[in-house]
């Protein structure tokens, strides 16, 4: 598994793709603000699209993913159903994800950890030691919970499951806030919010968040 992070647009949005090595099978997780930055980069590495993950329906995450339904019709977008609410127009070929599910993009593989909280549907996704944590999870910080759809208290599960994950794993947010990486490590120690959940602190949670 190989990836590559793009800062993209005036929020410091990250988009991403994540392909299979030997065989070029990509996905691009996110595709927002600038297009053009990943089609070429598609190009020059050879990589072919099979997907487009979305790990929660704000337009910010998503305003390109016409630019990829477009150049190819049958291009499957998969977002959790919960979100589907919040799509001013659905893609053509539009697939919910479940928790626990694997995506299957040509030779790759991605997984699907359900983490509600920023909006009912948001999802992380796992691919090899990298977690593409979209809104859920930033560097040292985690989503807002104040937009319509949002809930603290689901927030505070979700992250209860995220601080489950190896220390190793790779966090990939979805904005550069506070950096642009870390490991879930780092982050059990130096992150207030997982910190808590990790050891099961759901009233002072709860409080940090709102
Ligand atoms: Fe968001």
């Amino acid at each position: 598994m190989n990836m590559r992070q793009f800062k993209l647009g005036p929020m410091e949005n990250f988009s991403y793709l994540v392909w299979d090595e030997d065989s070029r099978d990509a996905a691009v997780i996110d595709p927002a603000w600038q297009p053009e930055a990943i089609a070429d980069f598609v190009k020059a590495e050879g990589l072919r699209i099979h997907c487009v993950l979305l790990t929660h329906a704000h337009p910010d995450h998503i305003n390109a993913v016409p630019f990829f339904t477009a150049a190819d019709k049958d291009l499957p977008v998969y977002l959790h159903e919960a979100d589907y609410f919040m799509l001013e127009s659905r893609p053509p070929l539009l697939r919910t994800v479940a928790d626990g599910e694997q995506v299957q993009a040509g030779a790759l593989k991605v997984g699907v950890l359900h983490t509600p909280g920023h909006t009912p549907g948001s999802v992380c996704y796992l691919a090899g030691d990298a977690v593409f944590t979209g809104d859920t999870l930033f560097i040292g910080e985690c989503g807002r919970v104040d937009l319509p759809g949002s809930s603290a208290e689901a927030l505070y599960d979700s992250f209860a499951k995220l601080a489950a994950l190896p220390d190793e794993a790779k966090v990939w947010p979805g904005h550069s806030y506070n950096g642009d990486t870390s490991t879930f490590g780092v982050q059990k120690e130096y992150n207030l919010y997982l910190k808590l959940a990790r050891q099961g602190r759901r009233a002072e949670f709860l409080k940090a968040v709102a």
